[in-house]
């Protein structure tokens, strides 16, 4: 017997959609991307919302301001459940070295801000997720309250 429509989750990552019938409430958004989407970019890094490893943008239709909004969340802690209707945007999904970096992504190495390479995918989302949100250019106020959320053990945080 087939399960009715409205038990399907459906949502959008990287501009594809996904629709799941199947799908565990204790599954969190970084399970999903990981396990059943192989889109493993998106790190585990402690589980409870402190590191930012596992950092993406959401995107969502605001009805009251009629306006696409953009926020970063934290995937390790989001139930993939509460993504109906949404749009996520991993690190696979503004760039690669098979197609092209994003500016975000080229910096960031270019400039020494990578060393084992595990905080990158995070760091990298915190500051697409400002571009994206911020009507203008961000100032160093903004950068700094963007990274708020992200930790890095390696580099001394600098470059
Ligand atoms: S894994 Fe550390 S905040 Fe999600
Ligand atoms: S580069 Fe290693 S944790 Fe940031």
């Amino acid at each position: 017997m087939s399960r009715s429509s409205s038990s399907t989750l459906v949502f959008y990552v990287n501009g594809k959609k996904v629709e799941d019938s199947n799908v565990d409430p204790e599954w969190t958004l970084l399970y999903y991307l990981r396990n059943k989407l192989r889109l493993t970019g998106t790190k585990l890094g402690c589980a409870e919302g402190g590191c930012g490893a596992c950092t993406v943008m959401v995107s969502k239709f605001d009805r009251t301001s009629r306006k696409l909004i953009h926020f970063s969340a934290n995937a390790c802690l989001a139930p993939v459940c509460s993504m109906h209707g949404l749009a996520v945007t991993t690190v696979e999904g503004i760039g690669s070295t098979q197609t092209r970096l994003h500016p975000v992504q080229e910096r960031i190495a270019k400039a020494h801000g990578s060393q084992c390479g595990f905080c990158t995918p995070g760091i990298v989302m915190s500051m697409y997720t400002l571009l994206r949100s911020l009507p203008g250019k961000p100032s160093m106020e903004d950068l700094e309250t963007a990274f708020q959320g992200n930790l890095c053990r390696c580099t001394g945080y600098r470059p």
